[in-house]
């Protein structure tokens, strides 16, 4: 198959660049909101190189998995300049959109159809609940990495937002949610159950803080868990959160679970 070769993978890094560049906003809430999604997209490849790595790809599978790190949110721009918000439910799904604007723009031209169907895949599913239990095995292999590399940026980038002072009501980037006190119980009982958080049920930014926590859950490589320990994510967001006994209960739960995967991973 025609893989991803140094070359093809400049050219797709330079198509990204005019795109993303193609996107400018006078609105300075609206430049932030663009300029954080072309960083947030270079640190998630940043992330996924280093998963690579761990998993000992070769030069050619950890490039494939660098352009879907590169492409994952390429509907961002596109829902943003649209519907002025990142919120999926009150516009557009960001994922599928942005397979359309790829498929498009053929900007795959040239390149294998079964590698282009990985990046489709994995582009298509990085933002959804789950992903589907039985399926080709390359294509759960790259999706679960994006996933991975996408939720260990939003670990970072979140954990340094909720401390900022100057954060504006119904932040566009942490979805609109409200700064106001308490947490919703039925947050908690998801999360105490194993269920995952809908995004839909989120009524406050403790809710939020509560759901990115929640996301050790749904992480699929050792590395990963490994980088949410060493970087204390989860002592960060708890230390902004209102002690209950709901909460502590799900600290005590998702530190057991990550603790688990980090001694196993040590092994
Ligand atoms: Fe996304």
């Amino acid at each position: 198959m025609s893989v991803i070769n140094g070359n093809a993978l400049l050219r797709l890094k330079e198509w990204f660049f005019q795109y993303s560049g193609s996107f400018c906003h006078e609105d300075p809430l609206r430049k932030e909101c663009i300029d954080l999604k072309i960083s947030h997209t270079l640190k998630v490849c940043a992330l996924i190189k280093d998963l690579a790595e761990n998993l000992k790809l070769s030069e050619e599978e950890t490039n494939l998995a660098e352009v879907i790190a590169l492409f994952h949110d390429v509907g961002r721009f596109e829902q943003l300049m649209r519907y002025g918000t990142f919120l999926d439910a009150k516009s557009i799904n960001h994922a599928e959109l942005g397979v359309e604007i790829l498929k498009e723009k053929k900007v795959f031209n040239g390149i294998d159809e079964k590698i282009q169907d990985i990046i489709f895949f994995s582009v298509s599913h990085h933002n959804r609940l789950e992903l589907p239990e039985k399926e080709d095995a390359q294509r759960l292999f790259f999706g679960r990495m994006i996933r991975d590399a996408d939720k260990l940026d939003i670990y970072a980038f979140s954990t340094n937002r909720f401390f900022q002072k100057d954060i504006p009501p119904n932040d566009p980037i942490l979805l609109e949610v409200p700064d106001i006190p308490g947490i919703s119980e039925e947050i908690c009982r998801d999360i105490l159950s194993g269920t995952i958080v809908k995004q839909k049920n989120l009524k406050s930014l403790n809710d939020l803080k509560l759901l990115i926590a929640s996301w050790v859950y749904d992480i699929n490589y050792e590395r990963s868990f490994q980088i949410i320990h060493e970087k204390g994510y989860i002592e960060k967001i708890f230390s902004i959160l209102p002690e209950t006994e709901n909460t502590r209960k799900i600290y005590s739960n998702i530190q057991k679970h990550l603790n688990e995967k980090c001694s196993i991973a040590s092994k």
